[in-house]
């Protein structure tokens, strides 16, 4: 078995820290074939495309991809962001960003959450239009049966396949009804088929304030896309911020990893991003291809070098990108 995965740095300091979890990859007891693809401004600059033909051919034909970040310049007129685009083209309906505590003093302790949230409609469906010369302007907050059911049944696929035993579903159905009704409908409908897992709903305010008090009383938090964005930031900085923060773009047979981070372009090329990010993403797409004994190896290296303080400058280390990126790496060969 050869996994063939479709590897996309993006630009800046993406370049950087994918290089260290395919570094991380390759000390693995698997077969990977790494199928390299041009995606960001820079690659738009050179082929007027920040999201090429060829790039949709390779992440197409792959069983997973790992993506670093892209530079989005706001005011390039036409230009969108093409890992938007990527998750649009291959319906990646689940963001899936998993928070938890750190052996690091800068992360809060008792927090083992995963924020999953809708990746495709909402407030971010980008049906929008401005009336009244300019003075009014009007987004849909569009929410359907179908788009609620995929993302709340993946929540408690996954709440079952992890032995979790609660579902927080936050809306804020008291004010926005019928958007959040509906999604609210469909998840009391669903975990009746999860007799083994408690759902709880929970207003999206409270939730973002029970986060700070008490982030410990959450497993899965489900949610449509804009609070899902919020809330799931917010979470990160529980736990140590944007150096180890990771997602999961996934959709039906295909999955897209990548750090929550950009570019950052101030530190790119400087060799000081810190790598776990991506290397933690590589470990869920490790999971994602049920490879789950290598994906904890790969976890457990990680919590090493952070134990040992062998990290970068965010996490109170002193290493380089690729120093952190090889004490990892020497853990797993
Ligand atoms: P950013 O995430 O690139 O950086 C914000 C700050 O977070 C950095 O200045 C740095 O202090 C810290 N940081 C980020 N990654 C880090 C790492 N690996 N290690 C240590 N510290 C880290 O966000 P920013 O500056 O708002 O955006 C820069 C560019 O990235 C923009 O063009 C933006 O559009 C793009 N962007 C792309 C994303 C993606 O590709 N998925 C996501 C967010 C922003
Ligand atoms: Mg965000």
């Amino acid at each position: 078995m050869v996994y063939k995965i479709c590897v996309l740095p993006g630009e800046g300091i993406g370049n950087e820290v994918i290089e260290q979890a395919v570094k991380v990859l390759k000390t693995l007891p698997l077969e990977f074939e790494f199928v390299y693809a041009d995606i960001g401004y820079e690659t738009y600059q050179k082929t007027g495309d920040g999201l090429p033909n060829e790039t949709i051919q390779k992440v197409e034909k792959a069983d997973a991809a790992l993506f670093g970040a892209v530079t989005t310049p706001p005011n390039i007129p036409g230009y969108r962001s093409p890992i938007l685009r990527l998750r649009k083209h291959f319906e990646l309906y689940s963001n899936v960003r998993p928070c938890v505590s750190l052996p690091n003093p800068i992360s809060r302790k008792g927090i083992n959450l995963i924020v999953v949230r809708e990746n495709t409609e909402d407030l971010y469906s980008g049906v929008e239009r401005v009336e009244d010369d300019g003075n009014k302007a009007i987004a849909e907050m569009i929410i359907t049966r179908k788009g609620s059911e995929r993302i709340i049944r993946y929540a408690f696929e996954l709440a079952k396949k992890k032995g979790l035993k609660k579902v927080t579903v936050v809306h804020k159905g008291n004010v926005v009804r019928a958007p959040c009704g509906l999604f609210l409908k469909v998840a009391q409908e669903i975990s009746k088929d999860y007799p083994g897992i408690e759902m709880q709903d929970m207003l999206v305010d409270a939730c973002a304030m029970q986060l700070i008090k008490n982030p410990g009383q959450f497993e899965i938090i489900v949610t449509t896309n804009m609070f899902g964005d919020i809330l799931s930031d917010e979470a990160s900085m529980l736990v140590g911020g944007l150096g180890i923060a990771y997602s999961g773009n996934i959709g039906e047979g295909k999955g897209v990893f990548e750090p929550v981070h950009g570019s950052a372009p101030k530190y790119a090329g400087k060799n000081i991003a810190n790598p776990i990010a991506s290397i933690l993403a590589a470990k869920m797409m490790l999971e994602f291809l049920g490879e789950d004994k290598q994906a904890k190896r790969v976890e457990e290296a990680v919590l090493k070098s952070i134990r040992e303080n062998k990290v970068t400058k965010d996490l109170g280390g002193v290493l380089g990108t690729s120093e952190a990126g090889d004490f990892i790496a020497g853990c797993l060969k």
